[in-house]
């Protein structure tokens, strides 16, 4: 049977990882795709440098168009990424593609979350598909079960772990006790964060991520910077301890909800019971929580990157593909078409830890609880730890559920108190 080829794009972690997994289970992958898979020719931006995989080195190209208009490969499978912080070249090529009429794999996450209105018009004048099972989370399997799987549902939430550096960071922190910078270092040495963290510890990763996910899980266009971001850089070992004496853990979650027509989609450090399936997902692993109005709770877990998880997922995209050429059925257009406006981050509703350092004299207490009463944030619980009158000395607020706005309102008039010196933290608390 004669096969079908593939344009691949990038052959560094996710590439190799596609090279290798399609020489070492080819059989399986032509029974499945009902034909054999080949790959035509690889896109690079050095043919002479040392690689993990060796590919003939005549497969080997700089030219990026030459491969493109290859009519004899209708898969193009891009690996490249933003090596620079630039969604150029990756998101040209995607859109050549595209507008061909070739179906295209991508693990680009940031070209998917930027350019959705592009991507869905190339893809509406050629005859492809595009697929991007390996944007977010790597190896898990959530785009499909969100696009297909819960198609029945109608989903109200998801939260997820979908960054695996910020992930390693914050278990470290909390099992080491160690701070934030010592820690970030360390996943440097290891490889598991960037020598610029920022994408990471910021929480862009992860909104490129959840604007994919939002995306496919309400049916609409999200605006990247609609979704409210907040890192882990301010964290410390010592709201780790109190997360744990509260019975929680602080974790990097990005969540999205659906309620009554209005979405609201935030990444932020949340601290989640310990009880919470999230909870117990450390290290480098991602697993993302989805709620489903028939389906009721799932989980899905595993890892969130590397060469050959995130290359299972590429190739099971190619799978598809090449299914739908042989099949002539189109994959549904699956970039969302409609713009929907994200609830403010002032109008969500959330419980809040919130970490003030004050004066240890009487009536301090007494003094913020007012000021939250009046701004109708009801208070769970408060820890206040005093050594010996040393100033100042941490109290710790746990609300009930409140608006964002409400709270805000009350930490500015707190602030001003002359007892306190400072908020050291506020991190909401969800999963209850
Ligand atoms: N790494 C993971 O575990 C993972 C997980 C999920 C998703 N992803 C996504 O997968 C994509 C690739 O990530 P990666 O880790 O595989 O990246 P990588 O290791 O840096 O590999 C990038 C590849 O693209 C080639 N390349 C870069 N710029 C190019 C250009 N201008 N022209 C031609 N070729 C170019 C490089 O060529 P040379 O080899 O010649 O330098 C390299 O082979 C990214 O979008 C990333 O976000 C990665």
């Amino acid at each position: 049977m004669e096969s079908i080829k593939i344009a691949l794009l990038g052959l560094g972690n996710v590439g190799s990882g596609v090279w290798q997994i399609l020489q070492r289970s080819g059989d399986q992958i032509a029974l499945r795709a009902g034909v054999p898979l080949e790959i035509g020719g690889i896109l690079v931006r050095s043919v002479d440098k040392p690689r993990q995989v060796n590919p003939d080195p005549s497969l080997l190209t700089t030219d990026a168009y030459t491969l493109l208009n290859d009519p004899t490969m209708p898969i193009v499978v891009e690996t490249i990424g933003c090596p620079d912080g630039s969604t150029e070249p990756a998101l040209s090529y995607i859109l050549h593609a595209l507008r061909a009429g070739k179906n295209v794999v991508t693990a680009n996450k940031e070209v998917l979350a930027k350019h959705a209105k592009e991507l869905s018009a190339a893809l509406a004048q050629g005859r492809g598909g595009l697929y991007f099972e390996a944007s977010v989370a790597g190896g898990i399997p959530i785009i499909k079960a969100l696009r297909e799987s819960l198609a029945a549902n109608r989903v109200q939430a998801l939260m997820g772990i979908i960054n695996g550096t910020t992930n390693y960071m914050l278990t470290k922190m909390a099992s080491e006790k160690s701070s934030f910078a010592s820690v970030l270092a360390e996943a440097q040495a290891c490889g598991y964060a960037e020598a610029d963290p920022t994408s990471d510890v910021e929480g862009h990763d992860a909104a490129y991520k959840l604007a994919i996910l939002s995306s496919l899980a309400f049916g609409v266009e999200i605006e990247i910077d609609d979704i409210y971001r907040e890192g882990i850089t301010r964290i410390t070992p010592v709201d780790l301890e109190y997360a744990q004496e509260l019975g929680m853990v602080i974790k990097l979650l990005a969540i999205a909800k659906e309620e009554n027509g209005t979405i609201e989609a935030r990444v932020h450090p949340t601290m989640i019971p310990a009880s919470h399936p999230l909870a117990n997902v450390s290290d480098v692993f991602n697993a993302v929580f989805v709620q489903g109005d028939a389906v009721g709770d799932l989980m899905f877990y595993g890892r969130g990157a590397g060469s050959l998880p995130t290359g299972s997922a590429v190739v099971a995209d190619c799978i598809d593909a090449a299914r739908s050429l042989r099949s002539g059925v189109r994959l549904p257009l699956s970039v969302p078409l409609k713009r929907k406006a994200l609830l403010p981050i002032e109008d969500t509703v959330s419980r809040y830890y919130i970490h003030t350092r004050v004066i240890d004299r009487p009536g301090v207490l007494a003094a913020i609880a007012t000021i939250f009463g009046e701004a109708d944030v009801s208070i769970e619980s408060v820890i206040q730890k005093g050594q010996h009158r040393q100033d100042p000395v941490s109290l710790v607020f746990v609300t009930h559920l409140v608006k964002e706005r409400n709270v805000r309102s009350a930490l500015s008039r707190i602030r001003n108190l002359s007892v306190v010196r400072e908020i050291s933290n506020v991190i909401r608390v969800e999963g209850e």
